[in-house]
């Protein structure tokens, strides 16, 4: 059996560990690359704590769920992997042609391994959930992550008129204004202030980006509805990421009142083809430098230490094997 190096996952309660793992052997139409850097996205974490709802529950893992790699044919390509068991931090990965694209020569890895992920989170869900009409106006609540100061971005250059940001860390939102938001939004403890702020910079918005869930987002929906000069004005509510909590409490009067329209983009509600088609334009984003995020690249051997040592706000680690 040919072996490789690899971070492996061989129980939910600790982080991987770099260590010898069996080569995995391609399958159908699949091709088996050397990895140059594969992301380590908050996905990436709850996959390996065996908490994300793809889950399969399956021990050992190599995590990781998309990365860029090279085909034995010499070509560079950005890559999703195609299950939770045999993921991309490692010597080599599968690499499935329908989860692919290939990138242009001179294309920076790293920032590709480190962009795609969070950039595609409000790229598909602006072009594939709620298909976003040049001038709309935007809430992206959840702002001060990278995927949400990306979504800040993103929501500009798909054509919106208005792009408010919305999040705890002052100092992001800050920089956030900085980068172009209309208006930022401070989330705080004291849930009346925060939700008259909210109501009072977003509550004629058209779509929100709501990377947070939980009691922010709760706390959000009723503030936009029930401020809202024209209550028939549809309201799409976009489910991204939920940092803030896996569920809420919704009053049925907020679907009865309002034209509010709930929905998800992730694994599941957009399909792989749909994936698929937006990677292009995405890559070209990334390598164009409007949507970006500061790379930081790990020695994948070092995966360990990786995994618990503190980002600073901007940056996404990139593991290197
Ligand atoms: N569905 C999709 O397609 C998709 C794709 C990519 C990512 N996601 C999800 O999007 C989420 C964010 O990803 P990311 O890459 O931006 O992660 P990240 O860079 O680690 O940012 C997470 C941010 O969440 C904020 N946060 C944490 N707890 C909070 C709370 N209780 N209330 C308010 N803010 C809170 C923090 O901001 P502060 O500094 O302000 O506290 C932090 O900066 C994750 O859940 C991820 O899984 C979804």
């Amino acid at each position: 059996m040919t072996m490789m190096n690899a971070a492996v996952v061989t129980s939910f309660d600790e982080p991987p560990h770099y260590q010898p793992y069996p080569v995995p052997a391609p399958d159908g139409g699949e091709v088996l690359a050397d990895v140059l850097a594969a992301g380590l996205h908050p996905r990436v974490r709850s996959g390996a704590a065996g908490r994300h709802y793809t889950s399969s529950g399956t021990l050992p893992m190599i995590p990781g769920i998309d990365g860029v790699g090279r085909l034995p044919d010499g070509r560079v390509v950005y890559f999703a992997a195609g299950d939770d068991v045999l993921g991309t931090m490692a010597d080599k990965a599968l690499v499935d042609p329908r989860r692919s694209v290939e990138l242009p020569a001179g294309t920076d890895v790293a920032a590709v391994a480190a962009a795609m992920n969070p950039a595609m989170s409000s790229w598909v869900a602006l072009r594939r959930r709620v298909p976003l009409k040049p001038g709309q106006a935007v809430l992206v609540l959840g702002a001060t992550g990278n995927a949400g100061a990306m979504a800040v971005r993103v929501a500009r250059r798909l054509g919106a008129g208005r792009v408010v940001g919305a999040g705890r860390d002052a100092g992001r939102l800050r920089a956030l204004a900085a980068a172009g938001a209309d208006d930022i939004v401070q989330l705080t403890a004291d849930a009346d202030v925060t939700g008259q702020a909210l109501a009072a910079a977003a509550a004629e918005t058209d779509i929100v980006l709501d990377y947070l869930w939980g009691a922010p987002a709760q706390l959000a929906i009723t503030a936009l509805l029930t401020a809202r000069a024209d209550r028939a004005r549809a309201l799409d509510w976009i489910q991204v990421g939920a940092v803030a909590g896996p569920t809420i409490e919704l009053p049925s009067v907020a679907l009865r009142s309002a034209n509010f329209r709930l929905q998800g983009s992730g694994q599941g509600s957009v399909s792989p083809r749909g994936y698929l088609a937006e990677l292009p334009s995405l890559v070209a984003e990334i390598s164009a430098g409007t949507i970006e995020v500061r790379p930081r690249a790990v020695p994948l051997a070092d995966v360990t230490q990786a995994w618990t040592d503190a980002e600073t706000p901007g940056e996404r680690t990139v593991l290197v094997p």
